[in-house]
C-alpha cells in the first residue's frame, strides 16, 4: 500500500512496538513533541523506562503481542 504524501504510518510490530514513519507530533503527560527524526518506536509492552518510547525491554520481559 502505498503511503499518502505528508502522512505517517503506523506499523505494529510483532512482540514488540509501535514503529511510527512519517512527520507527526506526541503528546504524553501533557507534553507535546515533534520528533526531529522521521521513525519512531512507541512502546506497546508497558515496560518501557524511557516512555513513550521503546527502549527495548519488551524482549527482556518476553512481551508478545
Ligand atoms: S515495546 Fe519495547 S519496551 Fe515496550
Amino acid at each position: 500500500m502505498e503511503r499518502r504524501k505528508n502522512s505517517c504510518k503506523v506499523e505494529v510490530l510483532k512482540n514488540g512496538p509501535l514503529l511510527i514513519q512519517g512527520p507527526l507530533s506526541i503528546s504524553y503527560n501533557g507534553k507535546e513533541e515533534s520528533p526531529d527524526r522521521e521513525k519512531i518506536f512507541l512502546c506497546r509492552c508497558g515496560g518501557s523506562s524511557k516512555k513513550p518510547y521503546c527502549d527495548g525491554t519488551h524482549k527482556k520481559i518476553g512481551f508478545e503481542g
